[in-house]
């Protein structure tokens, strides 16, 4: 602040009065601020008033005051006081220097004085350097989250000056950072976090007119998280429309997201239709199916200062058509029950999978003829007490925004087989027990002869047959290839020859769950005392 009214602030640093050798005989020392006014006092130790004084700098009579012809004070920059004193009405650092006076007395009496003027300056051209940084327009800077950055403050003061860093942050109203007695100050953050946001203010204090000044800048700390956005998708009232919403939270400021399509050379920048670009965190755009394509990639990608240009992150939905998979066959006995399975894992986004029944697409009412279940991707239909109405085709139906998929899945049904099964059984039975008869009739006879291990051996071989000796006592099951022979246990013992036949393979990959009455296992069950076989 500088006082050019003629009510003199004046600094007085030193003030002594003391004999001095020779013909001077008060010395003072004067500071005085650049644009002050400044009194140098000639005659103060007597209280008459001097009639002529002399002012002298650097041996040079610089102005002459006269009692009987006194100049008023004006506009001049050097005026003689009353009282013989040396007015300087806005001082500047030429004024600087040392003066003597001589004032004349009544009496013809001599007096002389000097005085000593320092002329402090500033501070003045104070000036911050922030950086590396980006400014605004309004002068704010921008730094990002994780760099380093530099503060420098400077200004010029005369003689010197005291500089002090100070900052004001969300977390710390007023908080000093540095301070020194020099020229400038700087300081140094190396891994600028958003807790250092805030104003930036230096402070510059003259040493000895105390004079201050300061300047000061905001500086914002932008950042932007590490993740890529999220990319969701919701399902809009009618099936063929999708609601996609992208999210990037937590970046600052707030991002610009936008959705839009992939197209051609990705290196080359973002060719493909933009649908919306938006500044905010949150990001949903509405499309219906004329808008979708199988294999089209929906993106949303997030631009942030923080990112450069090719590094933007984004997230994104390769669409697909939903793609429902299953047996297209099935086939189950009457009053049995059978589950329709139907996999759906390829719709992008996820589709809605329906089972519905018959050419008309009737809707099936969950209950207990009809039980849905899903696990996972798998949707699963199961149909209990089946009888002949329940042939026909059954749809998997499948709906994302893209697309309806339908599988038909044809059920046959059969009428229930078990009377058949069972007259062949019996059949097949008495077949094997008559040959069994024989067997070990032949076995009984010529005992000593035949190796049973042996035939059993070659009958595995030829027929591919699996035997499986089952001892009643305790049922327990061997089912290797090589039959190992019974325990010879305590009276009589009941052996089980279950002979099961591999199945072909191409009987193997039916669905249905039901068993085939021929492929139904056919069981002998041999009568034998132990003293009658000896193994
Ligand atoms: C000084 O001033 C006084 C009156 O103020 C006067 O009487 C005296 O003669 C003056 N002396 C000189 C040398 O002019
Ligand atoms: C302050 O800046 C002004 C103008 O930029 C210049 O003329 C002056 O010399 C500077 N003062 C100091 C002490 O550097
Ligand atoms: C400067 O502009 C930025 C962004 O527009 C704003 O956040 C900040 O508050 C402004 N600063 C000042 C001092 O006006
Ligand atoms: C700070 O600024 C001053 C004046 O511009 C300059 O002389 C000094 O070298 C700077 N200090 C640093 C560390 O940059
Ligand atoms: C804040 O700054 C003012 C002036 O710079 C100072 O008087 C005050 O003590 C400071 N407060 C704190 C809490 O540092
Ligand atoms: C300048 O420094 C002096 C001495 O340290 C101190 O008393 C004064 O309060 C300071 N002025 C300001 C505005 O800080
Ligand atoms: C900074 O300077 C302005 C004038 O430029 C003044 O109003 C303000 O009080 C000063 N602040 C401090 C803390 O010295
Ligand atoms: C998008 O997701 C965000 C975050 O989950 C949520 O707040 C917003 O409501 C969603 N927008 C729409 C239109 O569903
Ligand atoms: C799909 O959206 C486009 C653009 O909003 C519109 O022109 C078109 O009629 C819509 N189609 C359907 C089937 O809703
Ligand atoms: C099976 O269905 C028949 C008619 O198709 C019905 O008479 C019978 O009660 C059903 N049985 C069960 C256990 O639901």
């Amino acid at each position: 602040m500088k006082i050019v009214t003629p009510v003199a602030l004046l600094h007085l640093c030193l003030c002594a009065t003391a004999a001095v050798s020779g013909s001077v005989s008060t010395e003072t020392a004067l500071t005085a601020a650049q644009g002050d006014v400044a009194i140098l006092p000639c005659y103060t130790v007597g209280n008459v008033t001097p009639n002529v004084t002399s002012w002298i700098k650097n041996g040079q009579e610089v102005i002459r005051g006269d009692i009987s012809s006194p100049i008023p004070l004006g506009r001049q920059h050097l005026t003689v006081l009353y009282d013989g004193s040396l007015n300087i009405r806005a001082v500047v650092p030429g004024d600087a220097g040392t003066y003597l006076c001589s004032s004349t007395l009544p009496g013809n009496n001599i007096f002389h004085a000097r005085v000593l003027l320092e002329v402090t300056n500033g501070p003045e051209n104070m000036s911050l350097s922030i950086g590396p940084a980006t400014a605004l327009s309004n002068g704010t800077l921008i730094v990002y989250q994780g760099s380093a950055v530099s503060f420098n403050c400077s200004g010029s003061s005369y003689p010197s000056q005291q500089l002090t860093w100070a900052f004001r942050g969300a977390e710390s109203s007023n908080q000093s950072l540095a301070s020194a007695s020099r020229p400038w100050l700087d300081f140094r953050i190396e891994d600028v976090q958003p807790s250092a946001q805030g104003v930036y203010s230096c402070k510059a204090n003259n040493t000895v007119s105390f004079q201050t000044a300061n300047k000061s800048t905001e500086l914002l700390v932008y950042y932007a998280p590490d993740r890529h956005p999220e990319c969701m998708w919701a399902p809009a009232q009618d099936p063929s429309h999708v609601l996609f919403n992208c999210t990037w939270f937590g970046a600052y400021p707030a991002p610009t997201l936008r959705w839009g399509e992939d197209q051609g050379d990705q290196a080359a920048g973002w060719k493909g239709h933009v649908y919306k670009s938006e500044v905010t965190e949150s990001l949903s755009v509405l499309l219906n199916r004329s808008m979708l394509a199988d294999g089209q990639t929906l993106r949303c990608m997030a631009q942030h200062l923080t990112l450069t240009a090719g590094k933007e992150k984004s997230c994104s939905f390769n669409l697909k058509y939903p793609f429902p998979n299953g047996d297209p066959m099935a086939s189950a006995l009457e009053a049995s029950s059978i589950t329709l399975t139907c996999t759906e894992d390829v719709s992008i986004p996820p589709a809605n999978t329906i089972w519905r029944k018959g050419l008309q697409q009737e809707d099936i009412v969950p209950g207990s003829k009809y039980v849905l279940t899903e696990e996972g991707p798998v949707l699963k239909l199961t149909i209990h007490n089946i009888s002949k109405d329940d042939e026909g085709v059954y749809f998997c139906r499948s709906e994302n925004p893209l697309a309806v998929r339908e599988l038909e899945v044809y059920l046959t049904v059969k009428k229930s087989s078990a009377y058949t099964g069972a007259i062949i059984g019996v059949f097949i039975a008495a077949l094997i027990v008559g040959l069994a008869a024989i067997v070990a009739k032949t076995v009984y006879s010529s005992r000593h002869r035949i190796c049973l291990g042996d035939g059993f051996g070659h009958m595995e071989e030829d027929r591919g047959d699996v035997l499986s000796l089952v001892e009643s006592d305790d049922e327990q099951i061997f089912q290797d290839t090589v039959p190992r022979l019974p325990p010879i246990a305590n009276g009589v013992t009941t052996t089980l020859v279950q002979i099961h036949r591999i199945p072909s393979s191409d009987h193997e990959d039916t669905e249905t769950a039901d068993p085939n009455p021929q492929q139904q296992d056919d069981t002998v069950r041999i009568e034998e005392s132990a003293d009658l076989v000896t193994f």
